[in-house]
């Protein structure tokens, strides 16, 4: 499974670290690092460095980190090998042919193949008699035949076995079926199909895979649409429905809808610049994955209460993506979908006036505010005052700010000063309240409470802390490697994680093999990576003596005995004076 170290080395000389971001991330040169805005969370300031010379990034605010494939992994949403693919790809170097068959690789392709054959039987079995019904729907929801081919529609027909039946004459296993969630694993222990009896809408990647499914009921019934749960291949938190037709509409905007109907409705109609979430509401992963294919973002969610609450919730996210956001409410109309078919072949010349109309989010957010004031009033003209002043400072150009408050001192007839002072009152404000939240964010994960990767260290602080400096001292001093192994074996370390790595450093360094980030990140996934490359960076790289990694020992090793004795405590009075003996004579 492993990539030969030869390879990897070859990769880390050929992949400039600053190269590699730069294509994702703004970097500016402070010094020896370089720093920019964090891709991987929200973020005003920037907290996210690269470290050129050690060849790894490391946001402070969020804990990300690692070398330079985890953060393909992470910033591609790719699993190691397809990142070293794209890395090794980018380099202009070619795979070996021993390291594509790692057994995840393997799942995955399966999936892949299982996903496309299943689309195809669905799509098949539409144009059957049993799917008379399912194409009829179709039909009557007013889907062209090239609009239900352009998308692979199909049906699942009803039994309980018909695809997986199917899947097994091609030369699917059971157990693939159900890795793909095409299956569920029945009592006997074999596959039942997941979707029965419903229309069914195939999800594609960018790279034009199969990756998931969603399928409606044609009646009523709960639940209206059943989708794939994340595999391998899918995690619906950070895929859209149609960016595979979107991104090459050429396009520069996206609409964003809110289902698979008003998505397909919108690209017959033209609009082929619709995409929707799947089944979810939309996450910071989604917004970052539209701002790489356009720069503005029409939000055009259902006309419902839930619809509204939903878009309320996307905007600042899409925003805070640098997208720049509209918004577009269908009058009259349920959804997008609805409101095309309710004007027949109207349909898409008025949706297209619509859109041409759109206002920019912050005239929507004004607009919503000023219909809750009663404006005859002064009460109501402050109340519009104060609220609009909250929207204003939501901006981040100054321009902006100037350009509404300018409007809105017209409009209620106030000095423009005075509501640029209500907007920097709340700015500041705003500002403040951000920085402490990060404070607070930073300060649990530091003190372990939502620490995932080693969750014994919050307990063990001291014993972890100790733990850590060793590791990093092992790694900056490897021809010691031999004899701290020998007077602490990995068995001694207190925290699981810490002595897995220890395990795999000291390991590959007895072996004569490197143990740069890079060729660590194999073996550890991107939360551990980022963990590691703390450990790393927190330590420092020259002026540790022998003197200082013998005291780290020391301190592992009496940590080490204490948590025996509590292990020992019900043993008897005997063993716990011998223990006290043992753990005097260790402190001396
Ligand atoms: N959805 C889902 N599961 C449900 C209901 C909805 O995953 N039980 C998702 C689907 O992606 C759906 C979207 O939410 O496309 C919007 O749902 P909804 O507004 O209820 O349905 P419509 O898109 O209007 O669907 P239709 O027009 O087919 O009734
Ligand atoms: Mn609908």
């Amino acid at each position: 499974m492993a990539l030969p170290d030869s390879f990897i080395q070859e990769l880390k000389a050929r992949s400039d670290i600053a190269d590699v971001i730069s294509g994702y991330v703004n970097l500016k040169r402070t010094g020896r690092n370089m720093v920019g805005l964090c891709p991987f969370h929200g973020e005003k300031t920037p907290s996210f460095h690269v470290n050129v010379e050690n060849a790894y990034f490391h946001c402070f605010g969020c804990g990300a980190g690692g070398d330079v494939i985890t953060f393909i992994r992470r910033i591609e949403n790719l699993d190691y090998i397809d990142a070293v693919k794209l890395l090794a790809q980018r380099a202009g170097l070619s795979m070996p042919a021993d390291g594509v068959d790692d057994k995840t690789a393997r799942v995955r392709a399966r999936i892949f193949e299982a996903n496309r054959e299943a689309a195809r039987f669905y799509h098949h079995m539409l144009y059957r008699p049993q799917g008379a019904p399912a194409l009829a729907y179709l039909r009557g929801r007013g889907l062209k035949e090239t609009t239900i081919k352009h998308f692979g529609l199909g049906y699942a027909p009803p039994g309980r076995f018909a695809l997986t039946n199917f899947m097994r004459q091609k030369g699917f296993r059971d157990d693939e079926l159900v890795a793909a969630n095409l299956a569920f694993q029945g009592r006997g222990g074999g596959g039942v199909d997941r979707f029965v009896d419903r229309v069914m809408f195939p999800i594609i990647d960018l790279r034009g895979n199969v990756i998931a499914f969603g399928g409606r009921l044609m009646g009523d019934g709960k639940p209206k649409y059943l989708n794939t749960s994340d595999t391998l291949v899918f995690r619906k938190s950070s895929n859209l429905f149609a960016l595979n037709f979107a991104k090459n509409g050429g396009e520069k905007r996206m609409i964003l809808v809110e289902g698979y109907m008003d998505v397909i409705a919108l690209h017959q109609a033209g609009f082929t610049n619709a995409v929707a979430t799947l089944g979810t509401s939309l996450t910071v992963d989604h917004a970052r994955l539209l701002a790489r294919y356009t720069d503005e973002v029409v939000v055009c969610y259902d006309a419902d209460a839930a619809g509204q609450k939903a878009a309320d919730r996307a905007i600042p996210m899409l925003r805070d993506a640098g997208l720049l956001v509209r918004v577009l409410a269908v009058p009259g109309s349920k959804d997008p979908d609805e409101y095309i078919r309710s004007f027949g072949d109207q349909g898409p010349a008025r949706f297209k006036q619509l859109l041409d109309a759109t206002g920019n989010d912050v005239e929507y957010r004004l607009q919503k505010i000023k219909a809750a004031c009663n404006m005859e009033s002064s009460e109501g003209k402050i109340a519009y005052l104060s609220g609009a002043a909250g929207v204003l400072a939501t901006l981040d150009s100054r321009m902006e700010q100037e350009v509404y408050a300018g409007r809105l001192s017209e409009e209620v007839g106030i000095q423009k000063t005075a509501v640029m002072q209500q907007v920097d009152k709340l700015v500041k404000k705003r500002d403040r309240s951000q920085k402490t939240k990060q404070f607070r964010e930073i300060q649990q994960r530091v003190s372990g409470q939502k620490d995932t990767v080693n969750p014994q260290r919050a307990e063990n602080l001291r014993a972890a802390n100790a733990e850590e400096a060793l590791i990093a001292y092992v790694i900056n001093n490897q021809d010691m490697a031999k004899t701290i192994v020998s007077d602490l074996p990995p068995e001694g370390m207190v925290t699981d994680f810490n002595r897995r790595v220890y395990q795999t450093v000291t390991g590959r360094i007895l072996e004569g093999r490197p143990v740069d980030l890079m060729d660590l990140s194999q073996e550890f996934s991107m939360e551990e990576m980022g963990r590691l490359t703390r450990i790393l960076s927190a330590a420092p790289i020259t002026g540790e003596t022998w003197e200082s990694a013998q005291e780290y020992m020391r301190v592992i090793r009496y940590e080490k005995e204490k948590i025996t004795a509590s292990d020992i405590q019900s043993a008897g009075l005997d063993d716990i004076n011998q223990y006290l003996q043992k753990l005097k004579e260790l402190k001396k």
